[in-house]
């Protein structure tokens, strides 16, 4: 009572000195400006922060650099009417139980009056700024919130307010901040945030808000930050596209049980952990190329992780703990460079970790993934549920192994008998010869073969996964033409039906009597050559499918002039490609048929995948496949199909082994050959256009500097890719491209990052046409390379 009484008499002896002396208009505000913060003072119980307002004497609007009080400020307009007023007090609200009352020493007192707090703030003509933070303030926040009207920025957080958020807030409509975080609020969220259409952040975490997500909220393309954690939240999430200034998401320890929701692309915050959402992860995650922090943990998700989602540009925060998550994590091939924690803990992945989630590996991150059905070192997985999947594995997989063992059975069987027939066939009309059937079967072969599963391939679920996928997309199988056959399709392997010269052999095209069209290879065999050792490789080959490798669909071995064996035959028959080849879709003749920059990248993606797939499939296949844009073909759908693929697990058997040097790097040493070394000049042939033969050293020692410049870039890059691509996707494919063509081969990058800058590099071209389709500028302000 004392104080109160004190402060009365402040008032008064304030009024008193000034009330004689008011001359003009100014002054007037001046002596209301601090009549009103004292009123203030006492509606807040005179907290401890505004001790020094007891005895000051001046402008209170001056106060703020006299006082240095952090926990205080006071800033006027020069008319002294105040604009911003920050009071922190110290009463912190956390009690475990809160049932609408004041408490003693943590709320206000029984007789505070949040309605007459209001209204005197409401007195504040010009107030945009308002924080009263930890003052204890209790009680329904009162609808008359509205007069603040000029509020741009209310912080009301950490008090002990209940009841709902008034819908009269809508009326504020210069808000641009809006903060009431750590009360009891404990009715639903009002949804009427349409009017705020400069509302940036909307932060009511720490309540016990109940109801939905309020919807209004998407059309805000103003907001950066939504935060909503912590409260009691249901039902499903609006699609989020629209708010295209978000930043953060945080919705965690909510009761949200829909699908995640779609987001902007340019989020950099998403954290929805504790929650009910299941579902998938939906693949448009992959995607959101700023994103840097993604928390899902303590969800209902299932399936696998999006592709990409490990690989974002700037991800560092990684958690998808404790979900239902499923699947291989094969298809992570790399880790974003600054992803820094990942926690995959307490799913049901299967197979093996990979690499770049290895902890014990060079890398610095920190990964959790314990709580899962992966193999790891020695540890095998121990949970029930992963007991189960392996069963279910073995067990169809042990079908899978029985039926080819009756299969093999089967045609060794027929093979004997028909050796056997042949032997005495042969016996009886030339007694000298004796057929030689070898017995040294590739070692990759062994590999394949039941006997040689071993457990360890049986626990890789990357190798059953590839297994199972080859099983798909199951073209026509493959099987053997017969001689007759293929002279009928190529009317007697005319000079017409003549495709060209391949990397090996000569390419006929061929018309099936069902009407479908081939293409077929012709191989001189080996003087001592083994049949039953071709064919084993041949049908190695056939399990060579892949939707961006030309389909192989099967053999005829001519052998029946045994007398002079230097004409046998072997035909390959591939699937028939339409489209022409990469090379000449690069070539400026045909200009309606000229590949725009994404198109060139959606191929280069497609080979590279097929490449890919050759050195990591089933098969340990060889890493020179004659990677060159003329065995690149394209349908017509401008897929690109990988021609010529894996002819070293037949070559040996052929007599033909010199390479026919049509490409651009004919001349470069054997050492050198290997697929990403190749690849790279496939990269650089899509950059700038085809290089004529023999010329690839030149172009290599002359120009590959002009990269590296603007100018030069002008110069050499092919004027179709300048015109339609992003500098930024170009400068990415530059830069692989620099990479895969280094003389040393410890500096070529492998593959996976080769695929994996590709795919990244088509993303940013992807964003970038969208961006430049939405802005609907002209074509070319932000395409021109100047
Ligand atoms: C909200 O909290 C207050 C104070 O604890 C209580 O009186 C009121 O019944 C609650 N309202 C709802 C809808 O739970
Ligand atoms: C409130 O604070 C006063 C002074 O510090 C103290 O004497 C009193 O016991 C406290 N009351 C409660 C309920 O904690
Ligand atoms: C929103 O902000 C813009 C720019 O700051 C301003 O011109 C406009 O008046 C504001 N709208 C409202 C309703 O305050
Ligand atoms: C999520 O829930 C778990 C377990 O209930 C708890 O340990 C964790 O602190 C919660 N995390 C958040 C962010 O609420
Ligand atoms: C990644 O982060 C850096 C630094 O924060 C920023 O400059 C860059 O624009 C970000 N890139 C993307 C794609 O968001
Ligand atoms: C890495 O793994 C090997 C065996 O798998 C083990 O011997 C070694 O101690 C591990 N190193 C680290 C740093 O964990």
């Amino acid at each position: 009572m004392g104080c109160y009484y004190h402060s009365n008499m402040l008032l008064f002896t304030l009024f008193l000195s000034w009330g004689f002396f008011i001359s003009n208009t100014h002054q007037l505000q001046q002596i209301q400006t601090q009549l009103l913060l004292l009123q203030v003072r006492k509606h807040l119980e005179y907290p401890s922060q505004l001790n020094s307002w007891e005895n000051f004497n001046g402008n209170f609007c001056n106060m703020g650099s006299h006082s240095n009080n952090p926990h205080v400020i006071i800033k006027c307009e020069e008319d002294d009417s105040v604009i911003e007023l920050k009071i922190m007090g110290d009463k912190v609200s956390k009690v475990s139980e809160f049932h609408g009352y004041a408490i003693e020493n943590k709320t206000l007192s029984q007789t505070f009056s949040i309605d007459s707090l209001v209204v005197t703030l409401a007195r504040f003509n010009s107030l945009r700024v308002l924080s009263l933070v930890s003052l204890g303030l209790w009680g329904p926040l009162p609808d008359k919130i509205h007069r603040l009207s000029s509020l741009e920025d209310l912080d009301m957080s950490s008090n002990f307010m209940f009841g709902s958020i008034p819908n009269q807030i809508s009326r504020l409509i210069k808000l641009h901040s809006l903060t009431l975080d750590g009360n009891f609020f404990n009715e639903s969220v009002p949804n009427s945030f349409n009017s705020l259409s400069n509302l940036t952040v909307l932060s009511l975490k720490n309540n016990r808000l109940k109801g939905h997500f309020p919807s209004s909220v998407t059309k805000l393309t103003t907001l950066t930050d939504v935060c909503l954690s912590h409260n009691k939240l249901t039902g499903e999430l609006p699609d989020l596209t629209a708010l295209s200034s978000l930043n953060l998401l945080d919705l965690r320890d909510n009761c949200f049980e829909s699908q995640l929701p779609l987001l902007p692309k340019g989020v950099t915050t998403v954290l929805l952990s504790n929650n009910s959402f299941k579902g998938q992860i939906p693949k448009e995650f992959g995607k959101l190329n700023h994103l840097q922090r993604l928390d899902l943990s303590y969800n209902s998700l299932v399936g696998p992780p999006p592709f990409g989602l490990f690989s974002l540009w700037n991800i560092s925060y990684l958690n998808l703990g404790s979900n239902m998550l499923s699947g291989s994590l094969y298809n992570i091939i790399k880790c974003g460079e600054n992803l820094g924690f990942v926690d995959i803990s307490r799913n049901r992945f299967t197979g093996s970790l990979p690499s770049c989630l290895d902890t014990n590996s060079s890398n610095k991150r920190v990964v959790k993934f314990d709580g899962n059905c992966l193999v790891t070192g020695h540890e095998q997985p121990s949970l029930d549920i992963c007991k189960e999947n392996v069963k279910k594995k073995k067990r169809s997989l042990g079908r899978a192994v029985w039926i080819v063992i009756v299969v093999i059975g089967i045609m060794v069987m027929f093979l004997v008998i028909v050796a056997f027939v042949r032997l005495i066939f042969r016996k009886r009309k030339h007694r000298r010869e004796t057929v030689v059937l070898q017995h040294t079967v590739p070692k990759v072969i062994q590999d394949i073969l039941p006997s040689g599963i071993s457990s360890e391939a049986l626990a890789n679920a990357r190798i059953i996964s590839e297994a199972s996928k080859l099983g798909t997309h199951v073209a026509p199988s493959c099987r053997v033409f017969s001689i007759e056959e293929l002279i009928e399709a190529t009317n007697n392997f005319s000079e017409l039906m003549f495709l060209g010269e391949g990397s090996i052999g000569k390419v006929y095209k061929g018309r099936l009597q069902n009407g479908s069209y081939i293409a077929i290879r012709s191989l001189s065999l080996f003087k001592k050559y083994s049949v039953r050792n071709l064919k084993v490789r041949l049908d190695l080959l056939s399990k060579l499918r892949y939707p961006h490798l030309v389909g192989f669909l099967g053999y005829c071995i001519n052998d029946s002039g045994l007398e002079d064996s230097t004409s046998s035959k072997v035909f390959l028959v591939h699937e028939y490609i339409s489209n022409g080849n990469f090379r000449a879709h690069l070539s400026e003749c045909s200009s309606d048929q000229i590949l725009k920059w994404s198109d060139r990248l959606a191929v280069l993606i497609g080979t590279a995948k097929a490449v890919h797939f050759l050195h990591t499939g089933v098969i340990p296949a060889s890493s020179s496949n004659r990677l060159r844009t003329n065995n690149i073909l394209l349908d017509e759908h401008r897929i690109a199909k990988l021609s010529d693929y894996g002819m070293s697990i037949i070559t040996e058997e052929l007599e033909q082994l010199e390479v026919k040097g049509d490409g651009p790097k004919s001349w470069h040493m054997k050492k050198l050959a290997d697929d990403v070394y190749d690849f790279g000049f496939i990269l650089l042939e899509a950059l700038v256009g085809p290089i004529v033969t023999g010329k690839g050293e030149a172009f290599l020692l002359n120009e590959m500097k002009s990269f590296g410049s603007q100018d030069g870039r002008q110069r050499i890059v092919d004027p179709t890719v300048l015109t339609t691509c992003s500098q930024e996707s170009l400068s990415i494919v530059i830069s692989i491209t620099n990479k895969c063509i280094s003389i040393e081969p410890t500096n070529r990058p492998s593959f996976e990052d080769v695929l994996w800058n590709l795919q990244y590099a088509a993303q940013v071209q992807a964003t970038a046409e969208s961006e430049q389709k939405s802005e609907g500028a002209a074509y070319d302000t932000s395409f021109k390379t100047t």
